[in-house]
């Protein structure tokens, strides 16, 4: 039986209790931490999940307790995430950290070496590869049936009503580490990440902040990013996008492939234009590969939480590895750099480059806007956290 701890019991903690309490004969929680306690025993109370799971103000005290635990699952803001997931695997504890792994590449690479030093398991949250059609895209790509990837199109659309940067953390460079880009386009860029199987060695971007005056950060970002083997991908994050459609398609040397799964295949005259009739024996074979591909049993942080589970259990790699988690804040680093600079910028980010380091943003950044009052805590909890 596996023993968790949860730190932080905000909104995003209830879908972490959620997935591990579907497996409740591999793991059990017995502590909850949050800086403001009640928040925890609430939760404790919300889940019926019994007088014995401890509660805790602080990790430090919580990690010094004679409570016996094996995963800590880290749900705090993310200026914390890379000091409370070092501390807990420097006491030989497994962390399961919620996106964005970190502030920083450096930071990235501290958790990165504090996982090895501590031959512990870190894996990062990135719930949305375990959805069917995300999943079933990158099968697909990787068969190989629609050729290689030409042009990957993001959408990281997402809609946020102007009061959602009053949270004391939110819209801040220091403490949400910028805006959509990094916070909800962070699931978009995992995902291309992973489908591409590679990652980029440019980028150049346009930021701005168009409908959220209560932020330092970003709102609306569009970014494009270039591939060694010349193909590109372009990045559009956004939280000021009604309706909030979501998706990527990838124009590949054969066939467009997209999630919400869609597939258009051409084929060319004697004079290179397309014909009326399209491929049709190619997209035959794409919509029946598709057709045929098993759902999966458990999907989003419930299927994260599965796999993370089975890799504890079985000594093996997690599926989001911290490696992951870096790259995603290196290509987000990148793009922010490309922004504020107005230039195209060179992957990776090395120690040599100034926003490499923790800060190196916050110093940095272009403030599209003052944050000049906040609120503690909303009243509403339900959140709702993207289709794809
Ligand atoms: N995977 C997703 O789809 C998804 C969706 C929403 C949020 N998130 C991520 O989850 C994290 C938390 O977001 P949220 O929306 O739940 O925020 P929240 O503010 O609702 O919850 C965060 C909780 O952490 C507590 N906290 C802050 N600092 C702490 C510390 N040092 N020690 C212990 N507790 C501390 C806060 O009091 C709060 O209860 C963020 O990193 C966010 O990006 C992920």
């Amino acid at each position: 039986m596996i023993k968790v701890a949860i730190v932080g019991t905000g909104n995003i903690s209830n879908m972490h209790i959620n997935g591990l309490l579907e497996f409740k004969d591999r793991c059990k929680i017995v502590a909850l931490c949050d800086i403001y306690p009640e928040k925890a025993e609430k939760i404790r109370d919300k889940y019926d999940l019994g007088s014995d799971v401890k509660i805790f103000k602080s990790h430090t005290e919580m990690l010094d307790s004679d409570v016996d635990f094996d995963v800590v699952h880290v749900c705090t803001p993310p200026y914390v995430h890379a000091s409370i997931s070092i501390d807990c695997m420097n006491k030989g504890k497994n962390v399961l950290v919620e996106k964005p792994m970190a502030a920083s590449v450096e930071e990235c690479d501290q958790m990165l070496e504090a996982e090895k030093r501590n031959n512990v398991t870190l894996g990062v949250i990135a719930q949305n590869r375990f959805r069917n059609g995300v999943y079933k895209l990158k099968k697909i790509a990787d068969s190989g049936l629609a050729g290689k990837i030409c042009l990957a199109r993001v959408d990281s659309q997402w809609w946020r009503a102007h009061c959602y940067y009053d949270l004391w953390w939110r819209g801040t460079w220091e403490k949400e580490g910028g805006g959509p880009t990094l916070n909800h386009a962070v699931h978009h860029i995992d995902m291309l990440n992973w489908i591409e199987g590679k990652s980029p060695v440019e980028a150049t971007a346009v930021l701005t902040n168009v409908m959220h005056d209560n932020a330092e950060v970003e709102d609306l970002s569009l970014a494009c990013v270039k591939y060694e083997d010349g193909s590109i991908a372009e990045i559009l994050s956004s939280v000021v996008s009604h309706g909030e459609e979501q998706g990527i398609t990838l124009q590949c040397a054969d066939a467009k492939i997209s999630m919400p799964w869609n597939a258009k295949a051409e084929v060319g005259m004697d004079n290179g234009f397309p014909t009326d009739s399209h491929n049709q024996e190619l997209l035959k074979k794409l919509n029946d590969y598709y057709d045929n591909i098993p759902d999966l049993k458990y999907e989003a942080h419930t299927g994260e939480i599965d796999n993370y589970l089975s890799a504890i259990e079985s000594g093996t790699r997690p599926l989001i590895t911290g490696e992951d988690g870096k790259r995603t804040i290196e290509l987000i680093t990148a793009i922010y750099v490309a922004g504020f600079e107005k230039r195209t910028i060179s992957l990776p980010i090395t120690e040599d480059s100034k926003y490499y380091k923790t800060g190196g943003i916050v110093n940095n950044a272009i403030h599209f806007y003052e944050k000049k009052s906040f609120v503690e805590n909303f009243t509403e909890e339900k959140i709702t956290v993207g289709n794809y």
